[in-house]
């Protein structure tokens, strides 16, 4: 996708951030978050599966989990992270699991590595989420924010459930941004060639796509009795945020929430389980519209088309995927 003229792309920044800025940020978390209560009910027995577990809010959903109680997969590709996690949490309660989650035949293991050998996964929290400003490939030929923002989910979803390794009533939750106001559904914003490749529009377009995803999957897993929710964590200050946009950072940084703000609506879910909604994201504990400009309205693809793609994406590589 071109860059759009700079006065153009001025307006639209300050448009977005001028909306969301006070929502999205410390200040709306706390004139929001007043009534809440925090999440403290026990998950002794539960097996949960983060990734991108080694900073930011996947560490932040992690350890919280791990607190109250839940035995927590934690995946991410830099182990000693990841032992840095298990550290702070509870004896035994984090269970670090190595693995380069844009590495889709990686990913496509994970179900069975022997981490995962005793119960099946009753919370997946697909959070590992990219920006990346300068387009790069995987070796698998894979442009890397595509595979690691997407694919990798739906891989690791669908080969959970071929596995029997995601438990009954279990609960998904994607995690997404409000960086998906600004596109709609659009296949052609996926994995994107170099020639074309814009970070922003691609990662929007990525979250965008995991919302449809969390709704598919919804009706896909319909006879295990899955839960699935799209997340909106708001703006927190995390390593992802300092180094992709650290202008951003600079500038909203006071204000930004803290990781543990930010994974509130991940904990929060995962307990309270509320009815799910479609087409909606899950930002400080309430479902909201998933639309905030009328483009966004009119889809440039379906959901069977972005399942058309995924599959074939996986099937290139030898994988199934659903
Ligand atoms: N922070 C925000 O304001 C915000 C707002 C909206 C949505 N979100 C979403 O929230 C999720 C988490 O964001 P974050 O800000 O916490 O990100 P983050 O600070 O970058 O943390 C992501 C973690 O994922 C790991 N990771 C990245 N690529 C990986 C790979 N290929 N294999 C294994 N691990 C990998 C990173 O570890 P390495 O050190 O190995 O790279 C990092 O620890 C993302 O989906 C993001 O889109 C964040």
């Amino acid at each position: 996708m071109a860059e759009p003229p700079p006065l153009q792309a001025l307006i639209g920044s300050l448009v977005f951030y001028g909306r969301f800025a006070p929502s999205f940020t410390r200040i709306g978390y706390i004139a929001r978050g007043l009534p809440f209560r925090p999440v403290k009910t026990p998950a002794e027995g539960e097996v949960w599966l983060v990734t991108g577990a080694t900073g930011g809010l996947g560490r932040a959903a992690a350890l919280r989990a791990a607190r109250r109680g839940a035995t927590v997969l934690a995946v991410g590709r830099n182990r000693a992270a990841l032992d840095s996690l298990a550290a702070a949490a509870p004896a035994g309660g984090i269970v670090p699991v190595v693995c380069d989650l844009s590495d889709m035949r990686a990913v496509a293991a994970l179900p069975a590595a022997p981490e995962l050998a005793g119960r099946p996964v009753d919370v997946l929290v697909n959070n590992v989420g990219v920006l990346i400003r300068d387009f790069s490939r995987t070796p698998e030929g894979l442009e890397t924010s595509y595979a690691t923002n997407l694919l990798g989910h739906h891989v690791l979803a669908s080969g959970l459930v071929a596995a029997g390794r995601l438990a009954r009533g279990a609960v998904i939750l994607n995690v997404v941004s409000g960086g998906l106001y600004s596109v709609p559904l659009n296949t052609r914003m996926l994995n994107i060639p170099e020639a074309h490749y814009n970070g922003f529009a691609a990662y929007a377009s990525h979250k965008r796509a995991q919302l449809a995803l969390a709704d598919h999957w919804r009706g896909r897993f319909a006879d295990l009795g899955v839960r699935t929710y799209a997340v909106h964590p708001g703006w927190a200050d995390t390593p992802g945020v300092q180094t992709s946009l650290p202008v951003f950072r600079r500038l909203l940084g006071p204000i930004l929430r803290d990781a543990h703000q930010g994974a509130d609506t991940i904990d929060w879910l995962a307990a309270a389980r509320p009815p799910e909604a479609i087409d909606q994201i899950w930002f400080d504990r309430r479902p909201r519209p998933a639309h905030a400009f009328a483009h966004t309205r009119q889809p440039a693809a379906t959901t069977a088309q972005l399942l058309d793609l995924l599959n074939a994406d996986a099937a290139r590589l030898g994988l199934r995927t659903a």
